[in-house]
Protein backbone atom coordinates (compact mmCIF):
# COMPACT_ATOMS: atom_id res chain seq x y z
CA UNK A 1 0.00 0.00 0.00
CA UNK A 2 1.53 3.05 -1.09
CA UNK A 3 1.14 6.01 1.68
CA UNK A 4 0.57 9.36 -0.29
CA UNK A 5 0.67 13.16 0.16
CA UNK A 6 -1.07 15.40 -2.26
CA UNK A 7 1.13 18.97 -2.19
CA UNK A 8 -1.62 21.35 -3.76
CA UNK A 9 -5.39 21.20 -2.92
CA UNK A 10 -6.07 23.06 -6.46
CA UNK A 11 -7.78 21.97 -9.61
CA UNK A 12 -4.79 19.31 -10.25
CA UNK A 13 -4.58 18.30 -6.20
CA UNK A 14 -8.29 17.48 -6.31
CA UNK A 15 -8.67 15.65 -9.89
CA UNK A 16 -5.82 13.19 -8.40
CA UNK A 17 -7.51 12.99 -5.59
CA UNK A 18 -10.33 11.59 -7.36
CA UNK A 19 -7.92 9.03 -9.37
CA UNK A 20 -6.54 7.70 -5.65
CA UNK A 21 -10.30 6.94 -4.80
CA UNK A 22 -10.20 4.50 -7.18
CA UNK A 23 -6.40 2.96 -6.82
CA UNK A 24 -6.64 -0.04 -4.27
CA UNK A 25 -2.91 0.22 -3.50
CA UNK A 26 -2.34 3.58 -2.24
CA UNK A 27 -4.05 5.62 0.36
CA UNK A 28 -3.84 9.46 0.68
CA UNK A 29 -2.48 9.97 4.27
CA UNK A 30 -1.84 13.96 4.02
CA UNK A 31 -3.11 16.87 2.11
CA UNK A 32 -0.93 20.25 1.74
CA UNK A 33 -2.19 23.27 1.16
CA UNK A 34 -1.85 26.86 2.61
CA UNK A 35 -5.28 27.94 2.03
CA UNK A 36 -6.50 25.48 4.78
CA UNK A 37 -10.12 25.12 3.08
CA UNK A 38 -8.94 23.39 0.55
CA UNK A 39 -6.72 21.07 2.15
CA UNK A 40 -9.77 20.33 4.20
CA UNK A 41 -12.08 19.80 1.09
CA UNK A 42 -9.47 16.94 -0.15
CA UNK A 43 -8.36 15.26 2.77
CA UNK A 44 -12.06 14.75 3.97
CA UNK A 45 -12.10 12.25 0.74
CA UNK A 46 -9.93 10.20 2.65
CA UNK A 47 -9.98 11.08 6.17
CA UNK A 48 -6.33 12.47 5.83
CA UNK A 49 -4.30 14.55 7.79
CA UNK A 50 -4.13 18.06 6.76
CA UNK A 51 -0.65 20.71 6.47
CA UNK A 52 -0.73 24.25 5.31
CA UNK A 53 3.24 24.12 5.12
CA UNK A 54 4.90 21.88 3.21
CA UNK A 55 8.00 21.59 5.58
CA UNK A 56 5.81 20.82 8.91
CA UNK A 57 4.17 18.29 6.80
CA UNK A 58 7.64 16.82 5.37
CA UNK A 59 8.86 16.36 9.29
CA UNK A 60 5.88 14.63 10.63
CA UNK A 61 4.49 12.55 8.16
CA UNK A 62 5.38 8.96 7.06
CA UNK A 63 4.47 8.41 3.72
CA UNK A 64 6.15 6.76 0.14
CA UNK A 65 4.88 9.21 -2.42
CA UNK A 66 4.41 13.03 -2.61
CA UNK A 67 2.14 14.09 -5.73
CA UNK A 68 3.08 17.47 -6.81
CA UNK A 69 0.08 19.58 -7.69
CA UNK A 70 0.95 22.86 -6.89
CA UNK A 71 2.45 26.17 -9.27
CA UNK A 72 5.08 25.29 -11.46
CA UNK A 73 7.49 27.58 -9.77
CA UNK A 74 7.63 25.18 -6.97
CA UNK A 75 8.04 22.09 -8.60
CA UNK A 76 11.84 22.11 -8.31
CA UNK A 77 12.31 22.97 -4.43
CA UNK A 78 9.48 20.18 -4.03
CA UNK A 79 10.95 17.45 -6.01
CA UNK A 80 14.90 18.48 -4.00
CA UNK A 81 13.74 18.27 -0.46
CA UNK A 82 11.30 15.06 -1.38
CA UNK A 83 14.05 13.16 -3.50
CA UNK A 84 16.58 14.20 -0.26
CA UNK A 85 13.94 12.91 2.18
CA UNK A 86 14.32 9.71 0.08
CA UNK A 87 10.43 9.84 -1.38
CA UNK A 88 8.80 8.88 -4.65
CA UNK A 89 7.94 11.74 -6.60
CA UNK A 90 4.98 12.14 -9.30
CA UNK A 91 4.77 15.64 -10.50
CA UNK A 92 2.52 17.40 -12.26
CA UNK A 93 3.73 19.49 -16.17
CA UNK A 94 5.15 21.30 -17.11
CA UNK A 95 8.51 20.04 -14.87
CA UNK A 96 10.06 23.08 -14.79
CA UNK A 97 9.76 26.66 -16.06
CA UNK A 98 13.23 26.13 -17.60
CA UNK A 99 15.85 23.57 -19.00
CA UNK A 100 18.08 24.18 -16.29
CA UNK A 101 15.68 23.53 -13.52
CA UNK A 102 14.45 19.98 -15.13
CA UNK A 103 17.92 19.12 -15.28
CA UNK A 104 18.59 19.95 -11.65
CA UNK A 105 15.30 18.02 -10.38
CA UNK A 106 16.52 14.86 -12.54
CA UNK A 107 20.01 15.34 -10.89
CA UNK A 108 18.28 15.55 -7.66
CA UNK A 109 15.70 11.74 -8.49
CA UNK A 110 19.13 10.31 -9.30
CA UNK A 111 21.17 11.08 -6.46
CA UNK A 112 18.64 10.16 -4.33
CA UNK A 113 17.87 7.10 -5.60
CA UNK A 114 14.27 7.34 -6.10
CA UNK A 115 11.14 7.18 -8.71
CA UNK A 116 9.74 10.03 -10.51
CA UNK A 117 7.12 10.60 -12.70
CA UNK A 118 5.66 13.70 -15.06
CA UNK A 119 1.96 14.12 -14.96
CA UNK A 120 2.29 14.21 -18.85
CA UNK A 121 -1.35 12.92 -19.23
CA UNK A 122 -1.65 12.26 -22.55
CA UNK A 123 0.73 9.84 -22.72
CA UNK A 124 -1.94 7.65 -20.82
CA UNK A 125 -5.15 9.45 -22.34
CA UNK A 126 -7.25 6.17 -24.11
CA UNK A 127 -7.22 7.66 -27.15
CA UNK A 128 -3.66 9.63 -27.24
CA UNK A 129 -1.94 5.91 -26.27
CA UNK A 130 -4.29 3.89 -28.66
CA UNK A 131 -2.93 6.07 -31.61
CA UNK A 132 -0.06 5.75 -30.42
CA UNK A 133 0.22 1.92 -30.29
CA UNK A 134 -1.56 1.84 -33.64
CA UNK A 135 1.19 4.48 -35.11
CA UNK A 136 4.07 2.19 -33.67
CA UNK A 137 2.80 -0.53 -35.05
CA UNK A 138 3.67 -0.13 -38.54
CA UNK A 139 0.31 -1.30 -39.76
CA UNK A 140 -0.93 1.97 -41.62
CA UNK A 141 3.31 2.65 -42.56
CA UNK A 142 5.34 5.97 -41.69
CA UNK A 143 3.46 8.81 -39.99
CA UNK A 144 3.97 12.05 -42.33
CA UNK A 145 2.64 14.18 -40.14
CA UNK A 146 0.29 15.27 -37.17
CA UNK A 147 -1.53 17.92 -36.20
CA UNK A 148 -2.88 18.85 -32.44
CA UNK A 149 -4.74 21.19 -31.06
CA UNK A 150 -5.73 21.92 -27.28
CA UNK A 151 -7.80 25.20 -27.40
CA UNK A 152 -10.20 26.46 -24.13
CA UNK A 153 -11.16 29.95 -22.92
CA UNK A 154 -8.59 31.01 -19.80
CA UNK A 155 -8.56 29.21 -16.87
CA UNK A 156 -10.79 30.54 -14.04
CA UNK A 157 -9.78 28.43 -11.54
CA UNK A 158 -5.93 29.26 -10.70
CA UNK A 159 -5.42 30.15 -6.60
CA UNK A 160 -4.77 33.78 -6.57
CA UNK A 161 -4.16 34.15 -10.29
CA UNK A 162 -0.76 32.68 -10.65
CA UNK A 163 -0.81 31.03 -14.05
CA UNK A 164 -2.02 34.62 -15.18
CA UNK A 165 1.49 35.99 -15.26
CA UNK A 166 4.63 34.11 -17.71
CA UNK A 167 7.17 34.09 -14.70
CA UNK A 168 4.33 31.85 -12.64
CA UNK A 169 3.24 29.25 -15.53
CA UNK A 170 5.49 30.16 -18.57
CA UNK A 171 2.69 30.84 -20.94
CA UNK A 172 -0.25 28.82 -22.64
CA UNK A 173 2.74 27.13 -24.51
CA UNK A 174 4.64 25.85 -21.58
CA UNK A 175 1.02 25.21 -19.40
CA UNK A 176 -1.21 23.99 -22.48
CA UNK A 177 0.90 23.55 -25.45
CA UNK A 178 3.31 21.10 -24.04
CA UNK A 179 0.68 18.63 -23.71
CA UNK A 180 0.76 18.48 -27.43
CA UNK A 181 4.22 18.77 -28.16
CA UNK A 182 4.94 15.93 -26.02
CA UNK A 183 2.66 14.13 -27.82
CA UNK A 184 4.60 15.18 -30.86
CA UNK A 185 7.88 14.23 -29.28
CA UNK A 186 6.12 11.06 -28.44
CA UNK A 187 4.96 10.13 -32.07
CA UNK A 188 7.77 11.19 -34.25
CA UNK A 189 11.09 10.85 -31.56
CA UNK A 190 13.76 13.53 -32.21
CA UNK A 191 13.01 17.14 -33.58
CA UNK A 192 15.28 18.89 -35.81
CA UNK A 193 13.98 22.66 -35.60
CA UNK A 194 11.00 24.37 -35.18
CA UNK A 195 9.25 27.58 -35.77
CA UNK A 196 6.23 29.06 -34.07
CA UNK A 197 3.75 31.96 -34.09
CA UNK A 198 1.50 33.70 -31.71
CA UNK A 199 -0.67 36.21 -30.03
CA UNK A 200 0.81 38.08 -27.14
CA UNK A 201 -1.36 39.78 -24.37
CA UNK A 202 0.60 40.45 -20.98
CA UNK A 203 -3.16 40.18 -18.87
CA UNK A 204 -3.36 36.14 -20.37
CA UNK A 205 0.60 35.46 -19.51
CA UNK A 206 2.44 36.71 -22.25
CA UNK A 207 1.65 34.41 -25.57
CA UNK A 208 -1.46 33.09 -25.09
CA UNK A 209 -1.96 31.29 -28.49
CA UNK A 210 0.85 29.67 -30.10
CA UNK A 211 0.85 27.37 -33.54
CA UNK A 212 4.02 25.35 -33.62
CA UNK A 213 5.40 23.66 -36.81
CA UNK A 214 7.85 21.32 -36.12
CA UNK A 215 10.23 18.97 -38.00
CA UNK A 216 11.15 15.83 -37.04
CA UNK A 217 14.75 13.41 -37.68
CA UNK A 218 12.98 10.69 -39.08
CA UNK A 219 11.51 13.09 -42.24
CA UNK A 220 8.19 13.83 -39.88
CA UNK A 221 6.39 16.67 -39.13
CA UNK A 222 3.89 18.05 -36.82
CA UNK A 223 2.17 20.94 -35.67
CA UNK A 224 0.54 21.93 -32.38
CA UNK A 225 -1.97 24.56 -32.34
CA UNK A 226 -2.54 25.89 -28.26
CA UNK A 227 -4.44 28.68 -26.58
CA UNK A 228 -6.20 30.06 -23.68
CA UNK A 229 -7.62 33.03 -25.08
CA UNK A 230 -11.20 31.78 -26.46
CA UNK A 231 -14.11 33.11 -25.54
CA UNK A 232 -17.82 33.04 -24.69
CA UNK A 233 -19.45 29.33 -24.44
CA UNK A 234 -16.68 28.21 -26.68
CA UNK A 235 -15.86 24.59 -25.35
CA UNK A 236 -12.64 22.78 -24.45
CA UNK A 237 -11.40 21.15 -27.82
CA UNK A 238 -8.79 18.81 -28.46
CA UNK A 239 -7.89 17.76 -31.77
CA UNK A 240 -5.44 15.01 -33.39
CA UNK A 241 -5.22 14.15 -36.68
CA UNK A 242 -2.38 12.03 -38.42
CA UNK A 243 -1.22 11.54 -42.06
CA UNK A 244 0.21 8.15 -42.17
CA UNK A 245 1.31 6.66 -45.51
CA UNK A 246 -1.96 4.21 -45.63
CA UNK A 247 -4.47 5.56 -43.68
CA UNK A 248 -5.53 9.24 -41.65
CA UNK A 249 -6.36 9.24 -38.03
CA UNK A 250 -8.85 11.70 -36.99
CA UNK A 251 -9.91 13.04 -33.53
CA UNK A 252 -11.96 15.90 -32.41
CA UNK A 253 -13.23 16.25 -28.86
CA UNK A 254 -15.28 18.76 -27.63
CA UNK A 255 -16.01 18.92 -23.57
CA UNK A 256 -17.46 21.37 -22.25
CA UNK A 257 -16.17 24.66 -20.98
CA UNK A 258 -13.28 23.18 -19.21
CA UNK A 259 -11.70 19.83 -19.50
CA UNK A 260 -13.30 18.41 -16.33
CA UNK A 261 -16.25 17.34 -18.52
CA UNK A 262 -13.92 14.58 -19.70
CA UNK A 263 -16.10 12.05 -19.66
CA UNK A 264 -18.06 12.87 -22.76
CA UNK A 265 -17.33 10.42 -25.52
CA UNK A 266 -15.85 10.97 -29.27
CA UNK A 267 -14.62 8.56 -31.66
CA UNK A 268 -11.90 8.53 -32.92
CA UNK A 269 -12.07 7.54 -36.63
CA UNK A 270 -9.54 5.83 -39.21
CA UNK A 271 -9.65 6.35 -42.75
CA UNK A 272 -7.46 3.53 -44.37
CA UNK A 273 -6.41 3.61 -48.08
CA UNK A 274 -8.84 1.96 -50.41
CA UNK A 275 -12.25 3.03 -48.66
CA UNK A 276 -12.73 1.78 -45.30
CA UNK A 277 -13.71 3.46 -42.43
CA UNK A 278 -13.76 2.33 -39.00
CA UNK A 279 -14.62 3.89 -35.22
CA UNK A 280 -10.97 2.96 -32.89
CA UNK A 281 -12.17 1.64 -29.29
CA UNK A 282 -10.70 2.91 -26.69
CA UNK A 283 -11.25 2.16 -23.08
CA UNK A 284 -13.60 5.18 -21.33
CA UNK A 285 -11.62 5.61 -17.78
CA UNK A 286 -9.88 8.35 -16.70
CA UNK A 287 -6.81 9.57 -17.80
CA UNK A 288 -5.40 11.20 -14.95
CA UNK A 289 -6.46 8.20 -13.00
CA UNK A 290 -4.76 6.12 -15.24
CA UNK A 291 -1.55 8.02 -14.65
CA UNK A 292 -1.69 7.96 -11.04
CA UNK A 293 -2.80 3.71 -10.87
CA UNK A 294 1.04 3.52 -13.79
CA UNK A 295 2.66 5.31 -10.75
CA UNK A 296 1.45 3.44 -7.65
CA UNK A 297 1.70 0.15 -9.60
CA UNK A 298 5.14 0.57 -10.46
CA UNK A 299 6.18 1.16 -7.05
CA UNK A 300 4.12 -1.60 -5.74
CA UNK A 301 5.82 -4.01 -8.10
CA UNK A 302 9.20 -2.31 -7.93
CA UNK A 303 9.43 -1.98 -11.61
CA UNK A 304 11.13 1.18 -13.70
CA UNK A 305 8.79 4.14 -14.62
CA UNK A 306 8.93 3.74 -18.28
CA UNK A 307 5.94 6.10 -19.57
CA UNK A 308 6.30 9.88 -18.95
CA UNK A 309 9.51 9.86 -17.16
CA UNK A 310 11.60 13.01 -15.62
CA UNK A 311 13.61 13.30 -18.83
CA UNK A 312 10.43 12.87 -21.24
CA UNK A 313 9.42 16.29 -19.16
CA UNK A 314 12.55 17.76 -19.31
CA UNK A 315 12.54 17.51 -23.16
CA UNK A 316 8.80 18.67 -23.46
CA UNK A 317 9.70 21.78 -21.25
CA UNK A 318 13.00 22.44 -24.02
CA UNK A 319 10.48 22.19 -26.78
CA UNK A 320 8.15 24.46 -25.47
CA UNK A 321 10.98 27.22 -24.20
CA UNK A 322 12.26 26.95 -27.76
CA UNK A 323 8.18 27.23 -29.48
CA UNK A 324 8.46 30.35 -27.12
CA UNK A 325 11.11 31.85 -28.35
CA UNK A 326 11.30 31.22 -31.82
CA UNK A 327 7.41 32.75 -31.61
CA UNK A 328 8.72 35.95 -29.77
CA UNK A 329 11.55 36.35 -31.76
CA UNK A 330 10.24 35.53 -35.63
CA UNK A 331 13.03 32.85 -35.66
CA UNK A 332 14.02 29.31 -36.87
CA UNK A 333 14.93 27.39 -33.83
CA UNK A 334 17.44 24.42 -35.20
CA UNK A 335 18.39 21.31 -32.07
N1 LIG B 1 -2.05 17.77 -16.42
C1 LIG B 1 -2.99 18.68 -16.63
O1 LIG B 1 -3.88 18.49 -17.45
C2 LIG B 1 -2.95 19.95 -15.84
C3 LIG B 1 -4.09 20.80 -15.82
C4 LIG B 1 -4.03 21.96 -15.04
C5 LIG B 1 -2.89 22.25 -14.31
N2 LIG B 1 -1.80 21.44 -14.38
C6 LIG B 1 -0.57 21.76 -13.64
O2 LIG B 1 -0.79 21.45 -12.25
C7 LIG B 1 -0.11 22.39 -11.41
C8 LIG B 1 -1.14 23.05 -10.49
O3 LIG B 1 -2.10 23.74 -11.27
P1 LIG B 1 -3.63 23.93 -10.79
O4 LIG B 1 -4.39 24.26 -12.01
O5 LIG B 1 -4.07 22.79 -9.95
O6 LIG B 1 -3.49 25.24 -9.88
P2 LIG B 1 -4.46 25.69 -8.68
O7 LIG B 1 -4.23 27.15 -8.49
O8 LIG B 1 -5.86 25.24 -8.92
O9 LIG B 1 -3.92 24.86 -7.43
C9 LIG B 1 -2.65 25.07 -6.87
C10 LIG B 1 -2.79 24.96 -5.34
O10 LIG B 1 -1.50 25.00 -4.76
C11 LIG B 1 -1.57 25.76 -3.54
N3 LIG B 1 -0.22 26.27 -3.24
C12 LIG B 1 0.54 27.10 -4.00
N4 LIG B 1 1.76 27.26 -3.45
C13 LIG B 1 1.77 26.54 -2.30
C14 LIG B 1 2.73 26.32 -1.28
N5 LIG B 1 3.94 26.89 -1.34
N6 LIG B 1 2.41 25.55 -0.24
C15 LIG B 1 1.17 24.98 -0.15
N7 LIG B 1 0.20 25.14 -1.10
C16 LIG B 1 0.51 25.91 -2.15
C17 LIG B 1 -2.59 26.84 -3.84
O11 LIG B 1 -3.17 27.36 -2.66
C18 LIG B 1 -3.59 26.08 -4.72
O12 LIG B 1 -4.66 25.53 -3.97
C19 LIG B 1 0.61 23.37 -12.36
O13 LIG B 1 1.93 22.97 -12.56
C20 LIG B 1 -0.19 23.23 -13.66
O14 LIG B 1 0.58 23.54 -14.82
C21 LIG B 1 -1.83 20.29 -15.11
Amino acid sequence: MQKVVIMGAGFMGETHANGYKLIDNAKVVAVVDRVEEKAKKIAGMFDAKIYTDFDEMLSTEDFDLLDICTPTGTHPWLVKKAAEAKKNILCEKPLALSVEEADAMIEDVKKNGVKAMVGQVLRFWPEYVKVKEIVASGKYGKPLHAYCARLCVPPEWYEGKWGYAEENSGGAVLDLSIHDLDYLLWIFGKPSSLKAQGVYNPELAGLFHVVTGIEFENGGSGVAEGGWGFMGEFPFTMVLRILLEKAVIDWEFRAGKNIEQRDKVANVIIYEEGGKTYNLEAEQKDPYYLECQYFVDCLEKGLPIERATFEDGRKAVEIAIAARESAKGNKIIKF
